[in-house]
């Protein structure tokens, strides 16, 4: 078959040739963007009386065709005709016949590559930042059912001191937050058009840059021909924030296999969100949250992969590039589920606060109050710790906790102890009155929740 490049060659590449340096089983992905590019540059062209507006009217109408079948998925891509760019030429002569070839007039697939992947990720990173904003909403709602619910706050994941279950729901409330905000400066600098830089040097045609760009909803153009091109800091954006979410999410995924284990059993998840074992009956595993912090290692790949794929590349296009797609394909669907499975098995749980509840009154995690509470007496805080190191190891020793133990041994232990100790050591107190800005505390944390609500309200 005859390239549509093949006028300075005397002899064609054979089948699985071609097959090794085509792109089109994997950029086929791109379709609608490229036809969307097309269509936007075909109008710039004759709005610029570079193309006849009869000219432009039919590419359009054929343009307009082969979306249509594109939606069906009735276009048959070739190999031969190696990427998504030149199928889709190939497809519009035979449609519309030679004058198809004027689409091309004034630009590049250098240019309409790096066109397409920026209207592609801009689509994909609004959505994604629609997802996150469900995940948030998630969070939130069940945080405010568990304000006052208390669980063990973890330090070396030993227990630490007591917090509100809602307070640590929201930390990844706030994570997000940022993976958010990520998102939404990278957007800044994606769209930006490249199309009209040409192969690597601009064009002689008299072409209007800013009119396409326009017409595609980008905010502006890239103001250097070389650099449109090349420029793939678009992508690594994107991919060093998707790092950064599934980094989150996967040590969600890992506190959520943790807590519907049946050592910690803080929430159950939701028969939905997970699965069985094919030989042991009672089994019900945490699947999901263990796909995402596994898949979280192709999405740290994908980045990784393309820096180096980049690194010491001379300006301007190398075909090193084509391998930019895949990965950006794979972190994008591999993102979006993340979030939408972790947003359904939030909303879903059950949370155990019965187990929380006896859990907060048989550990140790109340020790610290123990230790304010001799200091705000004026006991330096060094010797406070000791007194109240050793009352602890006086509950193990005895097999009991804080609680439990008499007052005789508090006054042994210090004369600076009365009775109302027993009050500071309960779970709920311990939790109160961590009222610093940021806590633990309900009134904090009823604070945050409606912080959290202005933030999404404003996005
Ligand atoms: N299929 C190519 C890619 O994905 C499109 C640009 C090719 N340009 C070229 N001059 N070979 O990178």
């Amino acid at each position: 078959m005859t390239k549509l490049w093949g006028g300075r060659f005397t002899k064609s590449a054979e089948e699985w040739v071609d097959a090794f340096g085509a792109s089109i089983p994997f950029d086929k992905e791109l379709v609608e963007e490229d036809i969307q590019g097309s269509l936007a540059h075909v109008k710039m062209l004759a709005a610029c009386d570079i193309l006849t507006t009869d000219e432009a009217a039919t590419i359009k109408t054929g343009l307009e065709t082969l979306l249509e079948k594109a939606k069906k998925d009735e276009l048959e891509y070739s190999v031969q005709n190696e990427d998504i760019h030149l199928n889709l030429e190939k497809f519009l002569t035979d449609e519309i016949g030679s004058v198809g070839g004027k689409l091309h007039t004034g630009r590049s697939r250098n240019d309409q590559i790096a066109t397409d992947m920026h209207l592609y990720l801009k689509k994909h990173t609004e959505e994604i930042m629609v997802a996150i904003k469900q995940m948030q909403q998630a969070l939130l709602d069940q945080a405010e059912q568990h304000i006052e619910t208390i669980i063990p706050g973890y330090t070396h994941l030993q227990r630490a001191q007591p917090i509100s279950f809602a307070h640590h729901l929201l930390a990844y409330f706030w994570m997000l937050e940022r993976d958010y905000g990520r998102l939404e400066d990278s957007l800044k600098r994606m769209n930006i058009s490249p199309l009209g830089a040409g192969a690597l040097a601009g064009t002689t045609f008299p072409i209007d840059r800013s009119y396409s760009a326009e017409l595609l909803g980008f905010d502006g153009i890239y103001e250097n021909s070389l650099d449109a091109v090349s420029d793939r800091d678009f992508i690594l954006e994107f991919m060093s924030a998707s790092s950064m979410i599934m980094m989150h999410l996967s040590r969600l995924s890992e506190e959520m296999i943790l807590w519907s284990s049946q050592e910690f059993n803080f929430v159950e998840l939701d028969d939905t969100f997970a699965t069985g074992s094919s030989i042991m009956p009672q089994k019900k595993n945490p699947d999901m949250a263990e796909l995402v912090r596994g898949k979280t290692g192709r999405v740290y790949g994908n980045f990784v992969s393309l820096l180096t794929l980049l690194k010491g590349l001379p300006l301007a296009y190398n075909k090193d590039m084509q391998e930019d797609k895949e990965g950006m394909f794979d972190t994008v669907t591999t993102v979006k589920g993340s979030i939408k499975i972790f947003t359904g098995m939030i909303d879903t749980m059950t949370v155990n606060t019965d187990v929380m509840a006896k859990e907060t009154h048989s550990d140790f995690s109340n020790a610290t109050e123990l230790a304010d509470y001799l200091a705000s007496k004026g006991l330096p805080f060094r010797e406070a710790h000791e007194v109240v190191g050793k009352l602890v190891l006086t509950c193990i020793e005895r097999g009991i906790y804080l609680l439990d133990l008499p007052l005789d041994d508090y006054t042994q232990a210090s004369s600076l102890f009365e009775e109302d100790i027993y009050n500071v050591l309960k779970p709920s107190t311990v939790v109160v009155r961590r009222n610093s800005a940021g806590g633990t505390g309900f009134e904090q944390v009823r604070k945050a929740i409606e912080s959290g609500k202005n933030a999404l309200q404003q996005k």
